[in-house]
């Protein structure tokens, strides 16, 4: 792992000022690499301005999401179709503060707060609030469950989200750094360029950040 963070740091640090400008506003919130996870939360009020409906199969007709990231799901949909024939399916999409309280609520009732924890965020802790995070299924199965994984279309997810800038958030061996169990289901929009990257390197989002904010500082220090 470590191998990997100084090449990432090393190929970031050749990108430049500018481009490093640029990822350092799509850290911010309303970008699309803002970093929400338990230590960095969002406000009740937040409330994405361009929330859109997703021009795919879904499982009710509430689901939206950001612009950019709808019309990159519907990318996916698309190819998933075109090259394999699968159909997937959305299920949830942006949540607001108060729906994800009372996801949290019902998982404590029903799971207890220990296990509610590993599996659902704290309002204000949700990927779903920025409206850039999708839950999917499939035809077969769209149950949120790990059995996604082993459908064929859980897999073509896992292989082929990157190409459209989706990554899997949550994934089983890096539960003690996102705090969350696996869950192959949950896609994060950050766009094509780090989705990419991402995928490359196999890393959690939180250490990408970390090292786009070392390579900021490692700049700010040559000035
Ligand atoms: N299930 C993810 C962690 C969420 O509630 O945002
Ligand atoms: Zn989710």
């Amino acid at each position: 792992m470590l191998a990997k963070l100084f090449l990432l740091l090393t190929m970031l640090l050749s990108l430049g000022q500018d481009t490093l400008q640029n990822y350092a506003e799509e850290m911010s919130l309303g970008g699309n690499l803002f970093l929400i996870n338990r230590d960095y939360a969002i406000s009740s009020d937040y409330v994405p301005n361009d929330l859109v409906k997703p021009n795919v199969q879904m499982t009710n007709s509430n689901i939206k999401m950001r612009k950019e990231a709808a019309l990159a799901l519907e990318e996916m949909f698309q190819a998933a179709k075109a090259e394999m024939n699968y159909t997937l399916v959305a299920i949830s999409g942006y949540r607001s503060y108060g729906q994800q309280a009372s996801i949290y609520e019902r998982k404590i009732k029903n799971a207890g707060k220990k296990a509610a924890s590993l599996l659902v965020a704290l309002p204000g802790c949700s990927e779903h609030q920025l409206g850039l995070a999708m839950d999917l299924g499939c035809k077969r199965n769209k149950s949120l469950t790990e059995s996604f994984a082993g459908t064929e279309e859980g897999k073509w997810v896992a292989e082929n989200a990157h190409r459209f800038g989706y990554i899997i958030r949550y994934k089983a061996e890096w539960t003690e750094i996102t705090g969350y169990s696996y869950e192959p289901w949950h896609v994060r929009y950050v766009g094509k360029e780090h989705a990419e990257r991402i995928y490359e390197l196999d890393i959690p989002l939180e250490y990408y950040i970390d090292q786009l904010r070392e390579a900021q500082y490692a700049l700010l220090e040559r000035e």
